[in-house]
């Protein structure tokens, strides 16, 4: 198993060396190597089972930074960062070749955040290199939100988990690009539609599912249990399949079974999308055969939510 602690300097001393080191964000735990290393980004893509074909995100500590690594920032780029940086916002920007092919699978674009944690901001500040760091957990499964979710499926392929507790947003960053003069996410995430759309107009959401994707983030089957998900209303579903052998994953409702999991009783979505990957790997670990699931309103964070339930319940 992996070290669990809160030494910044011993995970920079690792960081140094090439190796990689999990790292605390405020969206979900992410697995961090030198971006400008092809060692040690060969060894993100190896630990996680990654496929080539889908790029990672290079991590700054702020928007000077990101512009030593993009050869523009298009004026609403600058504006979100501006209003959201640092925070839960990834942007798609044309990078210089200093970023390796391997971190882009080949694109123009990098993906470029700035965490909001205090923990890896003090990192970032003290590496003279950005850190390419995808969620830290095996391709294709849930992401991570607090570090013993990192050491349960990684803990024997790495040396150290940095500490920073349970992750406040708990769901990935938005992923915003920018195709000619229109501002497209490719992903719903911790920055909800809403608020990006108060600050850079109106935007196209290309975040629907393909097998061809842009963003292989946006696959559909993707974030996925190892339990059955189906969606539904929870009283037809229980119709259906059997109540001992399913798990109710609900927002609100409390149907008084011993495999359910209420993402948030005062119907909070901040709440819910904090406890949402937390819930789903309990799931996994129940005597149970299914999570039957109901959508949550589709506003604010609902969006990224159920985008995360429909890719758990997608079959391929
Ligand atoms: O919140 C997050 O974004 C977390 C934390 C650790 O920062 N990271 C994360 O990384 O979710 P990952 O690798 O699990 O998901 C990143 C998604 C991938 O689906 C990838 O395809 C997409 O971002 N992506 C990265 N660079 C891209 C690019 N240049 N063009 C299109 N998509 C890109
Ligand atoms: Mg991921």
């Amino acid at each position: 198993m992996a070290e669990i602690g809160t030494d910044i300097q011993y995970a920079k001393t690792l960081l140094e060396q090439g190796e990689v080191v999990a790292i605390p964000t405020e969206t979900v735990y992410g697995l961090a190597g030198n971006a400008l290393n092809v060692s040690s980004v060969t060894k993100i893509f190896e630990v996680k089972n990654r496929p080539h074909f889908d790029p990672l995100i290079v991590h700054v500590s702020d928007i000077e930074t990101a512009q030593t690594y993009v050869t523009n920032i298009p004026e609403p780029a600058r504006r979100l960062a501006e209003q959201f940086w640092p925070g839960p916002l990834t942007l798609l920007l044309p990078r210089k070749r200093i970023i390796p092919d391997l971190v882009t699978s080949g694109m123009n674009t990098v993906g470029i955040r700035c965490p909001n944690h205090p923990l890896t901001r003090q990192l970032l500040h003290e590496l003279p290199f950005p850190l390419a760091a995808p969620s830290a957990n095996p391709f294709g499964y849930v992401s991570p939100t607090t570090p013993q979710h990192v050491n349960e499926q990684l803990g024997n392929k790495i040396a150290y988990i940095l500490d920073g507790g349970p992750c406040s947003v708990g769901i990935e960053s938005t992923i915003v690009g920018f195709d000619d003069d229109v501002t497209v996410i490719y992903r719903m995430g911790g920055l909800s539609l809403e608020q990006i759309e108060a600050v850079a107009g109106t935007v196209l959401v290309q975040a629907h599912s393909s097998s061809n994707p842009k963003a292989p983030g946006q696959l559909k089957s993707h974030y996925a249990p190892a339990k059955k998900v189906i969606i539904g209303a929870i009283e037809d579903l229980l119709q259906q399949y059997p109540a001992h052998t399913s798990g109710l994953l609900t927002f609100q409702a409390d149907f008084n079974s011993p495999f359910q999991f209420i993402l948030s009783p005062s119907g909070n979505l901040e709440e819910a999308a904090q406890n949402l990957f937390t819930a789903l790997r309990a799931f996994d670990k129940m005597p149970i055969d299914y999570i039957l699931v109901e959508l949550l309103p589709e506003a604010g964070l609902g969006r990224a939510i159920n985008d995360r339930l429909r890719r758990a319940a997608a079959i391929e």
